[in-house]
């Protein structure tokens, strides 16, 4: 890696700088993006470890930063192909470059109103594949499902508002119409 190529740590620091200076949602997550981007297309700072994965979960999180009370959560997550989560929110904001193969992405809308414990009914509204040079935001309460359809290994840079394990979030069952806590296990 070059002295001048853009590194995490300079991305954390540009993030911190942008949550300092805006309140919406949107607005980081448009500042974010092209920084996201950047640093997904020079990854030198890329590990071998980063390609794990945990066969169980499907996945791989691998943690390359966040703030001593959970904020500004950076990852790589590495998808095996054939897998990837069920529909989740995050009740924070991410941003997700892609890095390396493709992560094809469901979009959902719920149209329950919430006020049932455990039940929450969703409807899809949209699909979007990600590949290398991608870059996606969410809001708090976007609804997606991520899964790697290809035959290699996916690679993807995650920002998130908050650590995903610290925000409360939820995941889905589409066929029993039910909601409850997703926790995801990370490489640290
Ligand atoms: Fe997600």
């Amino acid at each position: 890696m070059s002295a001048t190529e853009y590194n995490v740590k300079q991305y954390v620091s540009d993030i911190r700088a942008i949550v300092a200076a805006e309140t919406d949602t949107k607005a980081i997550t448009d500042r974010i993006k092209p920084l996201a981007k950047q640093l997904a297309a020079a990854p030198g700072w890329m590990k071998d470890e980063y390609r794990g994965v945990d066969e169980k979960q499907g996945f791989g999180v691998h943690l390359l930063h966040e703030e001593d009370n959970h904020d500004l959560a950076v990852f790589v997550l590495t998808w095996m192909p054939g897998r990837g989560t069920q529909p989740h929110n995050h009740l924070t904001w991410a941003v997700v470059a892609g890095i390396e193969g493709e992560e094809y992405e469901e979009e959902f809308e719920r149209v329950d109103d919430g006020s049932k414990p455990g039940y929450a009914k969703l409807k899809k509204t949209g699909d979007v594949t990600l590949r290398a040079g991608d870059v996606s935001a969410c809001t708090p309460a976007a609804i997606h499902k991520v899964w790697n359809t290809g035959d290699e290994l996916s690679i993807s840079l995650h920002t998130y508002g908050r650590h995903i394990n610290f925000t409360g979030r939820s995941e889905f069952d589409l066929e029993n119409d039910a909601e409850k806590p997703f926790v995801v296990s990370v490489e640290e």
